[in-house]
């Protein structure tokens, strides 16, 4: 059966943002639920703080069905102020909080340019849609510059990780003292390097 093509657009061109959108985005990072809470308090953190020109969605006709999230340029996909941490934990635990998580995002500054999240529904997996955001990510990467991709695994994410494999990202290095200092699971940095003609392989 013939397929309906994926649109991938830049979410900061969209007329409208959608909450549902926001709150699929905010959803990410449970890693950090220890620091963020549950995915309900991650919207009530993040929501407000989205840079929406990191974030490329990807739409049929019955809606959006994926994204990536990246950062470049010191910029991610969300910038929250210390002001809904505060309200969420109070003074001590709100700026504990809100200190952590800058710690925890300040280390991906030194990756250049960093795909931070990409995600597909469940129900659209296996159609090539991660494919066609990658490619539209490397065209970010390209565009701004940047002549690698970098990212982190979750060592136990087999699917993600045969996926990147696919699209020829390799294995940098092993974090392991992260999980020994805060309660993340071992995650592993990969890089992907770009030419001008980098093209992902798609259905
Ligand atoms: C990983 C993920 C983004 C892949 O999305 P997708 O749209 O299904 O990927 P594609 O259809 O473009 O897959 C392209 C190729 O990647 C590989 N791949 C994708 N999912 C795979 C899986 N579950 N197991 C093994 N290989 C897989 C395959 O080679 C696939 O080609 P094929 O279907 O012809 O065999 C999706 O499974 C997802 O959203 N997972 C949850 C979030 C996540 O883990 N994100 C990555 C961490 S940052």
């Amino acid at each position: 059966m013939q397929r309906e093509p994926v649109q991938i657009v830049l979410a900061s061109s969209l007329a409208q943002r959608e909450p549902a959108i926001a709150r699929w985005i905010t959803s990410g990072r449970g890693s950090l639920a220890f620091i963020l809470g549950d995915e309900d308090c991650r919207y009530r953190l993040l929501a407000d703080g989205i840079n929406w020109d990191r974030v490329l969605i990807a739409s049929r006709s019955d809606g959006v069905i994926g994204y990536a999230a990246f950062k470049h340029h010191r910029l991610g996909p969300f910038s929250p102020g210390l002001a809904p941490f505060v309200r969420e934990f109070g003074w001590l635990g709100g700026t504990l909080r809100y200190g952590l998580f800058m710690i925890s995002e300040c280390r991906e500054w030194y990756y250049g340019f960093y795909l931070y999240g990409l995600r597909v529904h469940k129900v659209a997996r296996r159609q090539g849609i991660a494919s066609t955001l990658l490619q539209a990510v490397f065209e970010q990467a390209l565009g701004g510059g940047h002549e690698k991709v970098e990212l982190e695994v979750q060592a136990k994410n087999l699917a993600a990780r045969a996926f990147y494999a696919r699209h020829g990202f390799v294995p940098i290095r092993t974090l392991r003292w992260l999980s020994r200092l805060m309660p993340i699971p071992t995650v592993i940095n990969l890089r992907r390097t770009l030419s001008p003609l980098s093209r992902v392989p798609t259905k």
